[in-house]
């Protein structure tokens, strides 16, 4: 798991924080810490999920007002457009890097 960017450790709680893989194991709990904090909480998909538990977590953020994005981390030009349209100031990756 990656986190970045960490200003001197400290995040006011207007951070806008991009979540990549919440569907996931360990994300699931990051984006549901980081929307617990108050903070504008945004997270990636690929598609929307077609497992259903991972379609009911995506909803349970959506209700606490996360906002879902869709698109692959990989696609460099989509993740740029992403943290300049929505301000994004903290990326946290709980994604598998595929080798
Ligand atoms: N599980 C543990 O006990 C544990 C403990 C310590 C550290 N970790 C680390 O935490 C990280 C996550 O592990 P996990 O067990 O939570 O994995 P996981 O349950 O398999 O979840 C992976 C998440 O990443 C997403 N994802 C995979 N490839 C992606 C891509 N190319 N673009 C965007 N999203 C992508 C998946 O989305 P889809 O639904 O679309 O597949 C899913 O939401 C790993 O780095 C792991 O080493 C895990």
């Amino acid at each position: 798991m990656t986190v970045s960017p960490c200003v001197n450790g400290v995040s006011a709680n207007g951070d806008r924080v991009l979540i990549i893989g919440a569907t996931g194991f360990m994300g699931q709990f990051v984006a549901q810490a980081s929307l617990d904090s108050g903070k504008p909480t945004y997270v990636l998909l690929r598609s929307f999920p077609s497992c259903l538990l991972k379609a009911k977590a995506t909803k349970a953020f959506e209700d606490q007002g996360a906002i879902i994005l869709f698109g692959a981390m990989e696609n460099e030009e989509l993740m740029e457009k992403i943290l300049k349209d929505h301000e994004i100031d903290i990326v946290i990756s709980a994604s598998v890097p595929a080798y």
